[in-house]
């Protein structure tokens, strides 16, 4: 049997800096308001999805000692390539220097990333011996700066791993990507358009989504709620994390929680939650991991993984 184990990461985000007070100063809305509401104080703007992207992969790639030339396919999850076509993937490919490595978009909204961990295990077991997935955003681009109930949720940035093959079973333990396309107008954006979303119905679907898709998961892996060492949820709200986390009875000190400082990244977030615990030393070998996002769609994926080689 082959598996897969991560074994590099790396993410990337803009320099400049938008505060919620920046924010304040041109849209009706305050610090205490947004802090409150969402648990955002600030997030990081600018760049194109294909720039963060190529940052965030060759950094994984250093981190892990991997040659460019070693991967396979890479794996990019954005919801908001640079152009229509080619996929940003080619741009991505080129700009790491990836040789003829296969490369593709996938595009699941929020859950990209989780819904390209599972895609990435298979294509190892199926004979693929190393995959770069990046989760990368720049939602910026299709935000109107003039809507508040958008604008004050977004964030630019990526983050990547490096997966490669193992003999055994690999980290992968369970798995539930889903989605209900009867509910693709609670979040949208029309080609050249902004985003629309119903904030409210997002937010009351959200908790019991990510809930249900966890244990789903955990139940699939043959583990409890009990077993999880860190939970990484999507970040979208930090009331959305702290209900599912509760309900789901993942002590506080087991969540990474990295709105505060990113915003909503979509495809990003949860790498970008993944890399700030790795850097602080969250992660031992053996730990349970266990990540899970929900998003436009709607769609909803969870993985959970058994940490180190
Ligand atoms: N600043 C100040 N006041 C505001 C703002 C703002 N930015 N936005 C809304 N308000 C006002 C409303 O007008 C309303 O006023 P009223 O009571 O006088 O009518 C009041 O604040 C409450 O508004 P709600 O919409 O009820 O606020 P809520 O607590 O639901 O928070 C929010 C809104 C933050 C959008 C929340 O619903 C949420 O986070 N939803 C989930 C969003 C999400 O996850 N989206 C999916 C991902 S987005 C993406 O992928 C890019």
């Amino acid at each position: 049997m082959t598996g897969a184990v991560v074994t590099g990461w790396g993410i990337s985000v803009p320099d400049k800096i938008v505060t919620n007070e920046d924010l304040s100063a041109t849209l009706d809305t305050s610090d205490d308001w947004i802090t409150e509401r969402t648990g955002i104080k600030e997030r990081h703007i600018g760049g194109l999805t294909s720039e963060l992207a190529v940052d965030a992969g060759r950094k994984a790639l250093e981190n892990g000692g991997v040659d460019p030339s070693e991967v396979d396919i890479l794996v990019l999850a954005t919801t908001t390539p640079d152009d229509v076509v080619p996929a940003t993937s080619a741009a991505v490919q080129h700009g790491i220097g990836l040789s003829q490595a296969g490369a593709f978009d996938l595009n699941a909204a929020c859950s990209g990333f989780v819904y390209g961990l599972v895609v990435s295990h298979g294509l190892i077991s199926t004979g693929a011996r190393c995959v770069l997935l990046i989760g990368a955003e720049t939602l910026s681009r299709i935000t109107d700066w003039d809507e508040r109930s958008v604008a004050i949720l977004v964030g630019d940035g990526a983050g990547a791993v490096v997966l490669q093959a193992t003999e055994g079973p690999g980290q992968l333990l369970g798995w539930d990507l889903g989605a209900d396309g009867a509910l693709k107008r609670l979040l949208y954006c029309e080609h050249g358009g902004f985003m629309v979303m119903d904030g409210k119905e997002i937010f009351r679907r959200a908790v019991r989504t990510v809930v249900d898709s966890s244990l789903a998961t955990l139940h699939r892996a043959g583990l409890e709620p009990s077993d999880v060492d860190l939970f990484v949820p999507h970040q979208a709200n930090a009331r959305i994390i702290q209900a599912a986390g509760q309900r789901l009875g993942i002590p506080e000190d087991r969540w990474v929680v990295t709105i505060d400082r990113y915003g909503n990244t979509s495809s990003a977030s949860i790498p970008l939650a993944l890399g700030d615990a790795l850097a602080s030393g969250r992660l031992s070998p053996g730990h349970i991991v266990l990540l899970s996002g929900f998003g436009g769609g709607m769609t909803w994926a969870s993985a959970a993984l058994r940490w180190g080689g």
